[in-house]
């Protein structure tokens, strides 16, 4: 029997939102794939500035752009050889100043990626640490004798490879830790000084205007300091699981303790005006992802909400996630959603089509709270092939064949049907894919049932109705729950029903109390073939539908 019973998830007295990343929609910018203008195959700023116009059109508010200070891009950015200087594959220090002041005066935001867990091993302070035993920033990187046995001080394991995360400096006969590359040592934020010239670091770019910070691997800041083995995890799964996964991150990484260091941080940032935004990248879900707002809401205002992108494209489970999450939260912390980001296996590849990747653009852009989407992903882009030869990222290399390469989505951004797509004039750094002559941002532009087109529709729309995106959250249980997830949003006298159906057959549901007739205002398909919908929604294969209630 189809009840079409409402669930309540208690998230009716989170308050209205008042501020500029409450409201916002935030865009990442995987900046060497954007836009090049130097013809050397690798995205830039003045590329950024080049298509604001573009992100103003299309709706968005906030960018998320990826580190472009000075590095020798062994890790594409995230090894800093200097926070305070910008990479000149990326610009100058003018270009990103004229960025900022460009997206200002188009009421964009920009919020800067940055790396503190680590460092380049090209950086000064690293040059200086691994110069021997006592130097002036020894104690700045984490150094340690071996273990007993000859071997590293633990069995800590990196997230590149899996093999071990300590290596042997032959200059002074100790180990250093590295989370990720051995060319990204460790910080060690148990040294007050470096906590003090990170700091320092972040005043340098909010003291220039940026809006805030993306604080990279923000779980792994602060490590046991008895530096204690990790357990084993007895899930692993060799054949599809990265290698490291074959410990428990209890000691190595997410220490109680980071969560003091996350207010320390936010701290910084509320010197300045502007209510400056702190977004923490974070994996973890229920009450530990909560523990990063802080006490009394002091750490980051936007822990990022992975749940949308580790979940598999599976009703159930997306919806229970996202039930979880909103169930989690106390009343004054405000969520976020993440649909892809450069690390994961883009949406409109995970959901399995582009119908289903129009579905989930109207799922994270109709959710309470602020969405993150990533560049490409209003166009529909799909992981692209990667030939062997055409691999960069590292991590690929290290650890090959567990379908953990991220180059597949970091493709450059399909800007129009030329070669290259309009992303460059000279040898893109990865393959462009192999649909830009029909995937791409000025052909989506032209057709009015694109994509592109309705991305656009749905951020409109989002805008003008601000129950869509801070208005109350309401689950709508159906026993149709397989394939579809429903809920409604309500604002003073605005009430919506958002249904999804994330499978290709037909589905219908009736609808739930307090909605005795509910007229379509968007659907993903081209039209909706019956714009009223009397005690009963039905949805087509693979369609989701805004419909307001009455
Ligand atoms: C998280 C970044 O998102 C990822 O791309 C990078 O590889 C690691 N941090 C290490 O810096």
């Amino acid at each position: 029997m189809n009840t079409g019973r409402q669930g309540s998830v208690p998230n009716t007295k989170l308050p209205n939102p008042t501020t500029w990343w409450q409201t916002g929609i935030i865009y990442e910018i995987y900046l060497r794939s954007f836009q090049d203008t130097t013809g050397n195959g690798i995205g830039d700023i003045n590329g950024v500035r080049k298509r604001l116009d573009y992100l103003k059109w299309l709706g968005i508010d906030i960018l998320w752009m990826t580190p472009p200070y000075k590095s020798p891009q062994v890790e594409f950015g995230y090894d800093t050889a200097d926070y305070l200087a910008i990479d000149p594959v990326s610009g100058t220090l003018a270009d990103f100043e004229a960025l900022l002041m460009e997206a200002h005066q188009r009421d964009m935001r920009v919020v800067l990626d940055i790396a503190p867990n680590h460092t380049s091993d090209q950086h000064e302070w690293f040059q200086d640490s691994r110069s021997s035993r006592d130097s002036r920033h020894r104690d700045w990187y984490i150094w340690k004798d071996a273990g007993p046995d000859g071997g590293p001080p633990n069995n800590w394991v990196s997230a590149f490879g899996g093999g071990s995360a300590w290596e042997l400096d032959p200059a002074t006969g100790q180990y250093y830790y590295h989370a990720f590359l051995k060319e990204q040592p460790d910080l060690n934020w148990q040294n007050p000084e470096v906590a003090k010239a990170i700091f320092n670091c972040f005043r340098f770019w909010l003291d220039k205007g940026v809006d805030g910070f993306r604080i990279d691997v923000m779980w792994h800041l602060v490590k046991d300091t008895r530096f204690r083995d990790n357990p084993p995890n007895p899930n692993f799964d060799p054949k599809t699981e990265p290698s490291n996964n074959v410990l428990q991150e209890v000691y190595s990484a997410d220490r109680p303790e980071v969560i003091d260091l996350v207010v320390r941080m936010r701290d910084v940032l509320k010197e300045y005006e502007g209510d400056r935004l702190m977004i923490g990248e974070l994996y973890q879900s229920g009450a530990r992802l909560v523990d990063f707002y802080g006490p009394d809401g002091r750490g980051a205002q936007l822990p990022h909400n992975q749940q949308l992108l580790l979940q598999p494209w599976d009703a159930p489970k997306i919806r229970d996630a996202a039930e979880k999450y909103l169930g989690s939260l106390p009343d004054d912390f405000w969520p976020n959603w993440v649909l892809s980001n450069h690390d994961k296996p883009r949406i409109a590849t995970r959901s399995g089509s582009q119908a289903q990747a129009r579905v989930a653009m109207m799922l994270l852009l109709t959710l309470r709270g602020t969405p993150t989407m990533y560049y490409g992903d209003e166009l529909g882009m799909e992981n692209a092939e990667i030939l062997p030869d055409e691999l960069r990222d590292p991590f690929e290399k290290l650890d090959p064949g567990k379908g953990q390469g991220r180059d597949p989505q970091r493709t450059p951004m399909q800007w129009n049907a030329d070669s290259n797509a309009g992303f460059t004039t000279g040898k893109p750094w990865l393959p462009v894919a192999d649909n830009s002559q029909q995937l791409n941002m000025e052909t989506l532009k032209n057709d009015p049932a694109s994509m592109l087109n309705f991305t656009k529709r749905l951020i409109e729309l989002r805008r003008k109705q601000p129950a869509l995106s801070m208005g109350d959250h309401r689950l709508v249980i159906t026993d149709v729950q397989g394939p579809v997830i429903a809920y409604s949003r309500e604002y003073e006298s605005e009430k919506f029903l958002i249904a999804l159906n994330l499978s290709s057959t037909p589905a219908t549901f009736p609808l739930p109390t307090g909605c005795n007739q509910a007229t379509v205002i968007l659907s993903t398909l081209e039209q909706d073939t019956s714009p009223t919908h009397d005690k009963q929604v039905s949805l087509r294969g693979n369609e989701g539908l805004i419909l307001k209630c009455d």
